[in-house]
């Protein structure tokens, strides 16, 4: 099978499982695990922030983080098809009791003025307005790269309110890897940060979250709460670490791949490719009058796996796993069953 269903379906190198065999650890929960403090400290340098938090993915980093930010009764501003309001079970609803106001962006991006219009102005029927979200790359509109620009205009917006900013960057090493931009630059135009090792940089578990250290102290009590405090957890940061220093380099690799593919889906009649800017290749299958899901039953049937992304869009996820002759091999086997 060749599967492109996510970047998350990567296995961890061999040099992974060497560093977990020999991590040096101790109980996390007293802090005394060398190996997660060293990988805190080094993400928290990357991103440009006081403090690294380790947790088990970008779900619960996500909702740590709005925990920590937020009361009960408060709102939080979010793109419409964000990945916290769309995929992540409305947990910012059920565990932090807060409500999610979504601003319909333009390819994920929002519009700096509509983000400033939703803020809630003091008012007794209102709720207070607690959080922006920003998240970059945009998964569902397919591994878009929120411009730097955009994330200063919303942080200035935010600044002006006294609102904090917090970026899902479960994919910002994508983001700098495809503009040459570095992590730091992105953190900078927030407050908080969260960054998935698991995904395209092939870790087999975890997610940094980053801020200020009275932040991060703070999250840590939510992250014990939530069970997340975990014990001699250097056995996974350990390879969360290699992710982190030596995997970063290869997802240019994985954007290459995205651009083969697309190039070689846009041949096939009756598919439409948009263009990919990371890893994420969005095909729109409404020419070859079937579903979605249909597509992917024949691909897979070809032994190939995708991931439906709406009744007639299916999302291709380049990463580690999936070599340039075997992208060469989906457009040939697609376009076996589909080309006139
Ligand atoms: C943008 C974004 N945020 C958060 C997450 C959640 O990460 P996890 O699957 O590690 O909980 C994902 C997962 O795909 C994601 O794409």
């Amino acid at each position: 099978m060749i599967d492109l269903r996510s970047d998350t379906v990567t296995k961890p190198t061999v040099v992974m499982r060497q560093a977990a065999l020999e991590a040096d650890v101790g109980d996390d929960v007293y802090e005394e695990d060398p190996t997660v403090k060293k990988l805190e400290e080094k993400a928290a340098e990357m991103l440009g922030k006081e403090a690294g938090l380790f947790v088990t993915s970008g779900t619960q980093g996500n909702q740590v983080a709005i925990l920590t930010h937020c009361r009960p009764g408060e709102e939080v501003l979010l793109e419409a098809n964000a990945h916290l309001f769309l995929y992540e079970g409305a947990s910012m609803s059920a565990l932090a009791g807060v409500q999610p106001r979504t601003i319909q962006g333009n390819r994920g991006v929002m519009d700096p003025e509509d983000v400033r219009a939703a803020i809630r102005p003091d008012n007794i029927h209102f709720p207070k307005t607690s959080l922006i979200c920003v998240e970059n790359t945009h998964n569902k509109a397919g591994g878009v790269v929120v411009p730097l620009k955009n994330m200063q205009e919303i942080y200035e917006v935010a600044r002006e309110a006294g609102i904090p900013v917090h970026l899902d960057g479960a994919r910002l090493f994508n983001a700098s890897a495809a503009t040459g931009i570095s992590l730091k630059r992105y953190a900078d135009q927030t407050d908080t940060v969260q960054v998935c090792l698991s995904k395209g940089l092939g870790a087999p578990v975890g997610s940094i979250i980053a801020g200020s250290y009275p932040f991060i102290q703070k999250a840590r009590k939510w992250r014990k709460r939530l069970g997340g405090g975990l014990r001699q957890v250097g056995m996974i940061a350990a390879p969360a670490y290699i992710a982190l220093t030596e995997m970063v380099g290869r997802l240019e690799e994985d954007h290459r791949h995205a651009k083969q593919l697309a190039a070689g889906l846009q041949q096939i009649e009756g598919l439409q490719v948009e263009r990919p800017e990371t890893n994420i290749v969005l095909v729109h299958v409404d020419g070859l009058a079937e579903s979605a899901e249909s597509f992917l039953q024949h691909l897979k049937a070809d032994g190939i796996l995708g991931g439906s992304f709406g009744p007639a869009t299916v999302r291709f996820v380049t990463n580690y796993g999936v070599r340039s002759e075997e992208i060469d091999e989906v457009i040939d086997r697609v376009a076996s069953r589909y080309a006139f």
